[in-house]
């Protein structure tokens, strides 16, 4: 089995050294290659790469056509001739050490393996508390959006390990620098697994990714989304939720109009036939593929995301009135809260 290491490099002169020599004490037992893909640095990564490849064997890549993190990992993949890729930064903070690891969990079965910061044994060297709870909080929005990596705890890592298989003939975008989680929506496996590491610290040169980086990596969560269908589950089951207001209302005036009932009493069959109505829609149409467990489970997730919904509204609700937000506006971001959260939960439990 033979293992192509790829590494995307802009102005990383000063770690190569190191990096190649552990990359090779690693991999001592396997037949491997290095493939350096280079975006015409500055600081010329790419010559000293070159000089190195008389002593480590590396492939260097000289792109001066294009640019960017994840087109360059994809490069990687295009000219990799091993059976097993594996991605990983040159600034050391993936100790190469790991590698074997990551290889290991591959010949055990997986098609992806995942160095994970997040998973017990892992960890990354040096971050205030906030920047661990940016990192999670953000992983958490992805997985939530993206019930494919719901069960990955690091789905952005930089440094993971995947069968060629994996990566060939899919459809990769480059556009966001998350290229893993790129991969682990639109790759073609059965099995990821996480092998625990830690993020450790930057030997030379700096950090190039930060900025932007939050909004990007929204941007790249809603493509994925769209990719995945999950955008248009969210569109029809907001037009159901519209369809309910209409059912609800409608019997609330039928009971109370025609029939006479007690105004207050009537409010209780109109929303449960509302909901009823919602769900037979959502069922037969916003996730009609979705039907994995038994009617009668779909009909009582279906009740307690209504009901958590409702009690998320009034929190939300009673929060903001007593921080002295108009009502009006209050109920708004209370509406607002319930509809996600009675998405989610139906996304992931009911039809999960
Ligand atoms: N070819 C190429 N082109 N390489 C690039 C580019 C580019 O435009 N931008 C960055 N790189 C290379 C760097 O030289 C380094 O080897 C690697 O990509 C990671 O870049 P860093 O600048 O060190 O990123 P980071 O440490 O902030 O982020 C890392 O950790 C994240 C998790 O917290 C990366 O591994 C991310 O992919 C990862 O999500
Ligand atoms: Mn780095």
């Amino acid at each position: 089995m033979k293992v192509s290491v790829i590494v995307p490099t802009y102005n990383e002169r000063d770690n190569l050294e190191e990096l190649f020599e552990r990359i090779s004490v690693s991999l001592a037992d396997y037949d491997y290659e290095i493939i350096v893909v280079d975006d015409d640095s500055p600081d010329k990564t790419w010559e000293f790469a070159r000089q190195l490849s008389e002593r480590y064997p590396v492939r260097v890549i000289r792109r001066t056509d294009e640019k960017g993190l994840s087109s360059a990992v994809i490069r990687g993949f295009k000219e990799a001739s091993g059976d097993v890729f594996v991605v990983m930064d040159a600034d050391l903070q993936h100790p190469p050490e790991v590698i074997p690891e990551l290889i290991r969990a591959i010949e055990r079965g997986a098609d992806v393996a995942i160095a994970s910061r997040y998973v017990p044994g892992g960890g990354v060297k040096d971050w205030y508390w906030y920047r661990k709870l940016i990192s999670k909080g953000a992983i958490m929005v992805g997985r939530l959006a993206l019930p494919k990596i719901r069960d990955i705890k690091d789905p952005v890592s930089g440094f993971f390990a995947l069968r060629r298989e994996v990566v060939e003939g899919a459809e990769l975008n480059p556009v966001g620098f998350k290229i893993l989680m790129e991969i682990l929506v639109k790759g073609n496996y059965n099995k990821a697994v996480e092998v625990p590491f830690t993020f450790g610290l930057r030997r030379a040169g700096e950090s190039k990714l930060g900025g932007k980086t939050i909004l990007n990596y929204l941007k790249h969560i809603y493509r994925l989304m769209c990719w995945e269908g999950e955008i248009d589950r969210l569109i029809k089951f907001t037009l159901v939720g519209l369809s309910g207001v209409f059912v609800n209302q409608g019997f609330l005036w039928a009971f109370v109009s025609k029939l006479g009932w007690d105004k207050i009493l009537a409010n209780i069959p109109a929303t449960e036939l509302a909901i009823l109505n919602n769900f037979l829609w959502n069922d037969i149409w916003t996730f009609r593929d979705l039907k994995r467990k038994p009617l009668w489970r779909r009909l009582i997730n279906f009740h307690v995301a209504a009901l958590t919904g409702a009690v998320v509204q009034w929190i939300i609700y009673a929060a903001l009135v007593l921080l002295g937000v108009h009502y009006l506006l209050a109920n708004m971001f209370g509406i607002l809260a319930s509809f996600i959260v009675r998405f989610l939960v139906n996304r992931h439990v009911t039809w999960g």
